[in-house]
């Protein structure tokens, strides 16, 4: 069975590609995904994606990452909740998989309130402002890690 990539998309990145296109670009989460899926495949990887808009859905998926046992690693752009969120950093921690923080922007060439990351600190990797490319890096990383 091929292992997997785990790639989660936390609040309103559903949105990607109208919403603050300045900030995000015009690349829909669909052309993200899509991405991901091509790089995983490179590395005759699969990749499993999930967005969604409550923190207790994106602490579900890494839960079950660690039960699954065929998970490589996590893509996580937590979005908001990457400067808010103390369960999402516990669930990383308990996860025990190697977690790639991505963000399309820069948090810190932005508002003061996006320089903290509650997830950098048990993040193994963190890639930012290199918009959806970030995405693309990060299965790299992963699979060239194994
Ligand atoms: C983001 C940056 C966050 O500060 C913001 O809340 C997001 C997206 C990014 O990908 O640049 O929603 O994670």
């Amino acid at each position: 069975m091929p292992r997997r990539v785990l790639v989660l998309n936390g609040p309103n990145l559903n949105l990607l590609g109208t919403r603050e296109p300045e900030i995000y670009g015009t690349a829909t989460l669909a052309d993200v995904e899509a991405l991901c899926a091509e790089r995983a495949a490179e590395h005759g990887l699969e990749v499993t994606c999930l967005q969604s808009n409550h923190e207790g859905a994106l602490i579900d998926a890494l839960h079950e990452a660690r039960a699954a046992g065929d998970v490589l690693g996590v893509v996580l752009n937590a979005a908001a909740y990457t400067h808010t969120s103390v369960a999402l950093l516990d669930a990383v921690k308990a996860c025990g998989l190697p977690v790639v923080e991505v963000h399309l922007s820069n948090p810190h060439a932005r508002e003061a309130f996006r320089h903290t990351s509650y997830l950098s600190p048990v993040a193994e990797t963190v890639i930012a402002g290199a918009g959806i490319h970030g995405y693309g890096w990060a299965v790299e990383h992963l699979a060239r890690r194994g």
